[in-house]
């Protein structure tokens, strides 16, 4: 089965809030573990708007799945994810202005400094995976990059605004995840999923791991975390072919 991974950086959001020691998303990330998580994902913005050094730090330890760490694909940023080596760095775009992760990379014109962080990740024995938007260019240019992973933007997908417009992306999803896997490239998607959309996403079989955040947490208010994982993990297992 394909692997969840839940980011709990709406947990941290909560705690930022109103500057308190909880929630805790270093016990969130405990109880999506017990609720089925393959692993947990945290974006350490360079504004630190939810998600703190302190939270890296302590997950390190702590998790006992698989940890990723999104970030920007800045020289300070890389510093910091060298310092404490998650199992995987998922390099995005990062907009100071926006609210979450508007876009994947392009990468024709922004493949030259992922690269060479790319390169310092690999021998310091981190994988490296690239959110890009789902195009064939970017996954050819990932994996020329010598990425390990792609992580396919379901934005578009999930912001559909049409039945039409719904099947069109998941096509492309479909391809372009078809297209990374014959690459050698590990293929995860991720952004905007949710209890809804994730169905006709779980149905193709390229996919090796979800990234779901802000649904999973959102339920969590009403149903309690572990719960709400199980729930999503259930979905997935549903829906999927193999
Ligand atoms: N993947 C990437 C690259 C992201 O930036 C985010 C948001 O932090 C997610 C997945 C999770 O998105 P959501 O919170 O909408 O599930």
């Amino acid at each position: 089965m394909a692997r969840l991974s839940v980011n709990v950086d709406h947990v941290a959001t909560l705690r930022q809030l109103r500057g308190t020691k909880f929630p805790d998303p270093v016990f969130a990330a405990y109880l999506a573990e017990l609720g089925g998580a393959d692993g947990i994902t945290i974006h350490l913005r360079q504004d630190r708007r939810h998600i703190q050094d302190r939270d890296l730090a302590i997950l390190r330890q702590t998790v006992s799945t698989h940890l990723t760490l999104e970030m920007a694909s800045s020289d300070s940023m890389a510093q910091v994810a060298l310092k404490y080596r998650p199992d995987m760095i998922t390099m995005v775009p990062e907009r100071a202005t926006e609210k979450t992760t508007e876009r994947g990379f392009k990468l024709e014109t922004e493949g030259s400094t992922i690269e060479s962080l790319a390169d310092r990740f690999q021998k310091a024995g981190i994988a490296v995976c690239i959110f890009i938007d789902p195009s064939e260019d970017n996954v050819r240019l990932a994996a020329d990059l010598g990425a390990d992973f792609v992580e396919l933007n379901t934005n578009y997908y999930a912001e559909s605004e049409s039945f039409e417009q719904e099947i069109e992306e998941l096509d492309r999803l479909d391809r372009m995840a078809n297209l990374s896997a014959k690459l050698k490239l590990g293929v995860a998607v991720g952004h905007a999923l949710d209890y809804r959309n994730i169905a006709n996403i779980a149905a193709i079989e390229a996919i090796e791991e979800y990234s779901i955040g802000h649904s999973i947490i959102c339920r969590a208010v009403y149903v309690g975390l572990q719960k709400a994982v199980e729930e999503m993990k259930e979905l997935i297992s549903k829906h999927q072919k193999k």
